[in-house]
């Protein structure tokens, strides 16, 4: 059994369907449906006798603890969050709640679980925290690209509330040998990502006449991961890895896949409308990339 938070979302759902499809390990699915969580994404799913739904929030430990209780996993992928950069700029709230309390509190329902079961079930046990490469900042044009050793430098109120979940979850492992392992993935794109980002609001833009979003002078730089590709690792993950290590999404589509897509899309439909540079106070980092 594997317990997935964060699952009715864009990447948690690809994974909860990539998991159902390609394993016979039921899947116990917690999400809190925020605006970016939707059952929907969720239509197949909900159809597998495999897949048990609840909802709650990952800040509520008592509704975690009893979930982990009765449904005794073996591992914790944590895909919930607050996920848009603009929205904690605007507001940083939620974020602080939900990427910084909502992932302690995983945290801590996680180890008291661990704590108690056996000794072969802990050496097996494994927590997935999903983190971006947001955490390490802005690369300028010759700086070589993010790798394992790169310090945080988070931007963003954002890119700070995952950088404090990921010094959490380092801080569990150290301290009580919780086996915690961190993904900083670049941008992923695909299918159910929710219209607020990029790829698809350029194109639901594009495609309805209104007005293309440009951030900064229009230059920047990042990795793209499709999410079929990011949701194919991370099964490999929690077996491959020592817990110690810090795996990373590997480069993206940078120069392959969602820009060009993009592109065929946009040069098929000539957007009528014209790029709109997003204002001022909507700072974004110049170039991200990894190794
Ligand atoms: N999408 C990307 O390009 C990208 C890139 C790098 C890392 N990530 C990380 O991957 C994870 C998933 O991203 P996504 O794009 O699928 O996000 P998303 O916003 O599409 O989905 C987040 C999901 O978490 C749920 N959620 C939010 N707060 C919750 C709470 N307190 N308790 C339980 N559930 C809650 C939402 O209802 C939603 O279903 C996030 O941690 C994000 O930081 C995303």
């Amino acid at each position: 059994m594997l317990l997935v938070a964060g699952g009715a979302g864009f990447i948690g759902s690809n994974i909860v369907d990539d998991w159902l499809g390609n394993t016979s390990e039921p899947i116990i699915n917690i999400d809190k449906l925020t605006y970016a969580g939707n059952l929907k994404n969720l239509a197949q799913a909900l159809q597998s006798e495999r897949h048990y739904f609840v909802k709650a929030d990952i800040a509520d430990i008592h509704a975690i603890l009893h979930v982990l209780a009765k449904y005794r996993p073996r591992a914790i992928l944590n895909f919930a969050a607050e996920s848009h950069v603009d929205r904690s700029i605007k507001d940083p709230d939620g974020f602080i709640q939900t990427n910084i309390v909502g992932a302690y509190r995983l945290l801590k329902a996680a180890l008291a679980y661990w704590s108690h079961v056996s000794a072969d079930r802990q050496a097996s046990f494994r927590f997935l925290q999903v983190s971006t490469d947001e955490v390490f900042g802005s690369l300028g044009e010759a700086d070589p690209p993010f790798s394992e050793t790169t310090a945080y430098a988070p931007n963003n109120p954002y890119a700070a509330s995952k950088a404090a979940a990921d010094h959490m979850a380092r801080a569990f492992r150290s301290t009580y040998g919780l086996p915690i392992l961190t993904i900083n993935c670049s941008n992923n794109y695909g299918p159910r990502q929710f219209p607020e980002k990029l790829i698809p609001l350029v194109i639901h833009n594009a495609f309805n006449d209104r007005p293309i979003p440009v951030y900064g002078n229009g230059r920047n730089v990042r990795d793209w991961l499709y999410v079929a590709d990011h949701c194919s690792a991370i099964p490999a993950v929690p077996r491959w890895c020592a817990p110690t290590s810090r795996p990373r999404g590997r480069r993206g589509a940078r120069r392959s896949g969602a820009r060009p897509f993009a592109w065929r899309l946009l040069n098929q439909n000539p957007p009528q409308g014209r790029p709109r540079r997003l204002a001022a106070r909507v700072p974004s980092d110049r170039r991200r990339s990894q190794r």
